[in-house]
């Protein structure tokens, strides 16, 4: 059995005797040498930390373990969150394993349908907004705030805390920190966690040194990289469709201390690297997912040299969550009649 984050991680996190342990079986999930496409690239050596094999999908389950746990230990009975996907299905689901409401605001039509299918099935409470996830953030704010309600955004220091445990085990792994890690930023909770527990290990003598931490905005979502809040933030990448991040400052201390960028990819460069991936390394993201690697490419096309360096990509999220984006430009495929023959010829071997 797994021990999952609160266990194996406890002694960074803020578990005390009173914090109930229990675990999906998030963390501890796979990085993946990708040789394929070191070639292609030009990198010395490259992983893409697969974050889509947590229990719900996604890199949020190892924040949302502890918020969990957390807003149990307080006695709290309900959580809420805003949400363009990921966040509201890992919340549903450990509330739903520890007996909680969940209430969840999600954009209306801006939410992958594996995602809103997660939150349908796990029973939580949905509401739809006509909106975005600037505007869904900023009502859950208002209202965790007048009601017994536990925020579980990333706004919850606790969702921080456990998401930092993705760095641990990316130096767990490879016996220190790589030269750089490629990561999507969205409301910008996941770069501020991950620079953390580079921090973090680094003064606990597990790791020597500390990445570059190269994030990656979508063109029509970049208001770090912009400068200002973006009011209609649009993207393929509906993960990270945020035009105001609430951890905005936090990100840019983690760029500016880890001496890396913070840049934009276009949807047609994510799009391409998510079919690269797919590809050349039969690993299947989710679009957001794919910026990290769009972000590789794209500063490697641009001159700077990876030859010699160790670089991780984190795919964020699994790419069943969003099969319309696939199915929609997918090519036609053969379709006869179940007959021997026939098949056999048309592939070409009649
Ligand atoms: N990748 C995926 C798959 C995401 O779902 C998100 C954020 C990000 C990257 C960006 O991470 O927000 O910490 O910078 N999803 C949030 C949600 C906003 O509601 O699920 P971030």
């Amino acid at each position: 059995m797994k021990p999952g984050v609160l266990v194996k991680y406890k002694d960074f996190l803020p578990v005390t005797p009173e914090t109930p342990l229990f675990s999906l079986g998030e963390g501890d999930t796979p990085l993946v040498r990708c040789s394929r496409l070191e070639q292609e690239i030009g990198c010395g050596e490259l992983y893409l930390k697969l974050e889509g094999c947590n229990p719900t999908g996604s890199f949020k389950d190892r924040g949302m373990v502890v918020a969990i746990a957390k807003a149990l230990e307080a006695g709290s009975q309900t959580i809420m969150c805003a949400s363009t996907g990921n966040t509201s299905a890992s919340a549903a689901a450990y509330a739903a394993h520890c007996g909680l409401s969940a209430i969840i605001i999600v954009p209306k039509g801006n939410i992958a349908l594996g995602k809103l299918t997660q939150a349908i099935v796990y029973e939580a409470k949905i509401v739809a907004i006509n909106g975005n996830f600037d505007q869904a953030l900023s009502i859950v704010r208002s209202l965790t705030e007048k009601h017994p309600v536990t925020l579980v955004n990333s706004v919850n220091p606790h969702r921080i805390e456990g998401q930092k445990t993705a760095a641990f085990e990316i130096i767990d792994v490879l016996g220190n920190a790589p030269d750089y890690l490629f990561i999507p930023v969205g409301n910008a909770g996941n770069i501020t966690a991950y620079w953390q527990g580079f921090v973090e290990y680094c003064q606990a003598g597990r790791a020597s040194r500390k990445p570059s931490l190269m994030g990656f905005q979508a063109e029509g979502a970049a208001p770090i990289v912009r400068g200002r809040v973006i009011k209609k933030p649009q993207t393929v990448a509906s993960a990270i469709r945020i035009g105001n991040p609430a951890s905005w400052q936090q990100a840019v201390t983690a760029r500016d201390e880890s001496g890396g960028v913070i840049d934009m990819v276009s949807d047609e460069e994510i799009m391409a690297a998510h079919r690269l991936m797919a590809t050349k390394e039969g690993i299947f993201g989710e679009p957001a997912s794919a910026a990290p690697l769009a972000g590789l490419i794209k500063l490697s096309q641009q001159g700077m040299d990876f030859s010699t360096k160790q670089v991780v990509c984190v795919v964020t999220g699994t790419g069943l969550k969003d099969t319309d984006v696939v199915l929609k430009s997918a090519q036609p495929f053969l379709e006869l009649p179940a007959d021997l023959a026939t098949v056999e010829q048309a592939l070409g071997w009649g």
